[in-house]
C-alpha cells in the first residue's frame, strides 16, 4: 500500500489522535448489541499502547438531530466496553471540547487511552462536525501530535473528526483496520486474482447501478441475485408476477446486460411467496413460469447450483447483498448456500464481504472466521466498490 500507516511514525510518548468508527448498534437499555467495530479497531490502539503513544480515541454514535439524541447516543458504553476489551482504565471526558478535556489530555501517559464523547454532539450548533466545520478541525488538531485514522466505516464522509483534522496536522497516517481494508478492497478492485467474480444482491437495482457499471470493468463474472434481480428478469422480457421491480430501472438494466456481454449472470430459478411472510406457501419457479400472484424471495436451487459452480472456480470473490429474504427461514436457502460455498474457499481463495446485509447473513450462519475480510463499513464499502474516492483515504499521507 502506498499510503503511510501507524507503523511508519514514531508514536512514543506522542499525544496520538485516532479516529474510530465506534458507531455500534446499541439495544433499548443502552448496551451494545455488536461490538465488532469494537474489537476490529483493536490492532491499532494495541499497537499504539505498546508503543508508547497517548491515546485520545473519538468516533461519531448514530445523527444527532436534538438535545434528547445526546442522552441514546453517548459514547460512555464504547468506552467501558473497550475498557474492558483492553483490560485497561479508558478515561471517558464526555465533552467534545473544553478545559476538562484538554487537561485530560495533557495529563495522559505514555500507553494512557483517553475517550472524548461523540464527535456529532457538535452537530447541534449548525452541523459542525457533519459540515466539516474549519474551525472545529482546526480545534481537535490542536489537541494532538499525530493524527491516526482508523475510521473506515466513516471513510465515505469528509466531517471535521477525519479530513478537518488532517487539513491541520502535519502528520496523517492509516490505522491498521482502514490498512486491511484499502487492502483488501482495494486490492481486489485494483489487482485481483483470476477469475474474479463479484457478487451483488440486496432490494434495489438503483442503490447498487455505480458498483455494477465498476464491477463489470474489472470482474471476470458478475452474479445477480435477491430482490434485484427481477429488473434485470423483466429487462430480459420476463413477467415476474408480484416480485419487486424497479420499473423506471428496466432500461437501464437492458444497458447493463447488454454493456456486461455475457458477464452478468442471474441463473434461472426463483423461489416464490404468495406473499412477502414467512408462513407464506412457498414454490420453485422457473423464470418463465412465474404466476401473477407469486413474488420471488429467493434464488432457486439451480440458480444456486449455478452460481456454485462459478464459485468454486474463483480466486477472488466480492459480495455486497443477500440473495434473497434470509432474516425468513423459508427464503434463507439461498443466502445460506452461497455463504457456504464462500466459507469452502477458505485457503483456496480471497473471499471479501462488503456491505452490512451481508455481513449480518455471515453472522447469522456463524461463518465469520472463513472469510479472508468483512468490512466494517457498509455506505464505505460500497462507495469504494463505485470506484469513488473515499476522502477518509484520500487524507491519509503518501509513503
Ligand atoms: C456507518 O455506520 O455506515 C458509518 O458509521 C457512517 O455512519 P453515517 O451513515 O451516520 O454517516
Amino acid at each position: 500500500m502506498a499510503k503511510k500507516t501507524i507503523k511508519d511514525v514514531n508514536l512514543q510518548n506522542k499525544k496520538t489522535l485516532i479516529r474510530v468508527d465506534f458507531n455500534v448498534p446499541l439495544n433499548k437499555d443502552g448496551s451494545i448489541s455488536d461490538d465488532t467495530r469494537i474489537t476490529a479497531a483493536l490492532p491499532t490502539i494495541e499497537y499504539a499502547i505498546s508503543n508508547g503513544a497517548k491515546l485520545i480515541l473519538f468516533s461519531h454514535l448514530g445523527r444527532i438531530k436534538t438535545e434528547a439524541d445526546k442522552a441514546t447516543n453517548s459514547l460512555r458504553p464504547v468506552a467501558q466496553r473497550l475498557s474492558e476489551l483492553i483490560n485497561k482504565p479508558v478515561t471517558f471526558i464526555p465533552e467534545t471540547r473544553g478545559q476538562a478535556l484538554e487537561d485530560a489530555v495533557n495529563k495522559l501517559n505514555a500507553g494512557d487511552v483517553l475517550m472524548f464523547e461523540n464527535t456529532r454532539f457538535e452537530d447541534l450548533d449548525g452541523n459542525k462536525e457533519s459540515k466539516n466545520n474549519p474551525e472545529l478541525g482546526k480545534y481537535w488538531a490542536s489537541l494532538g501530535e499525530v493524527f491516526v485514522n482508523d475510521a473506515f466505516g466513516t471513510a465515505h464522509r469528509a466531517h471535521a473528526s477525519n479530513v478537518g483534522i488532517s487539513n491541520n496536522m502535519d502528520v496523517s497516517v492509516a490505522g491498521l483496520l482502514l490498512e486491511k481494508e484499502i487492502n483488501f478492497i482495494g486490492g481486489a478492485l485494483e489487482n485481483p486474482k483470476r477469475p474474479f467474480v463479484a457478487i451483488l444482491g440486496g432490494a434495489k437495482v438503483s442503490d447498487k447501478i455505480e458498483v455494477i457499471k465498476n464491477l463489470l470493468k474489472v470482474a471476470d463474472k458478475v452474479l445477480i441475485g435477491g430482490g434485484m434481480a427481477f429488473t434485470f428478469l423483466k429487462a430480459q422480457g420476463f413477467e415476474v408476477g408480484k416480485s419487486l421491480v424497479e420499473l423506471d430501472k428496466v432500461d437501464l438494466a437492458k444497458e447493463l446486460l447488454e454493456l456486461a456481454n455475457g458477464k452478468i449472470e442471474l441463473g434461472s430459478d426463483v423461489v416464490t411467496g404468495k406473499a412477502f411472510d414467512a408462513n407464506t406457501e412457498t414454490n420453485v419457479r422457473t423464470f418463465d413460469a412465474i404466476p401473477e400472484d407469486e413474488m420471488g424471495l429467493d434464488i432457486g436451487p439451480k440458480t444456486v447450483e449455478r452460481f456454485k459452480e462459478i464459485i468454486e472456480s474463483a480466486k477472488t470473490v466480492v459480495w455486497n447483498g443477500p440473495q434473497g429474504v434470509f432474516e425468513m427461514e423459508a427464503f434463507a436457502n439461498g443466502t445460506l448456500e452461497i455463504t457456504k460455498a464462500l466459507a469452502n474457499l477458505n485457503g483456496k481463495a480471497i473471499t471479501i464481504v462488503g456491505g452490512g446485509d451481508s455481513a449480518a447473513a455471515v453472522a447469522k450462519f456463524g461463518l465469520e472466521d472463513k472469510f479472508s475480510h468483512i468490512s466494517t463499513g457498509g455506505g464505505a464499502s460500497l462507495e469504494y466498490l463505485e470506484g469513488k474516492v473515499l476522502p477518509g483515504v484520500e487524507l491519509v499521507d503518501e509513503k
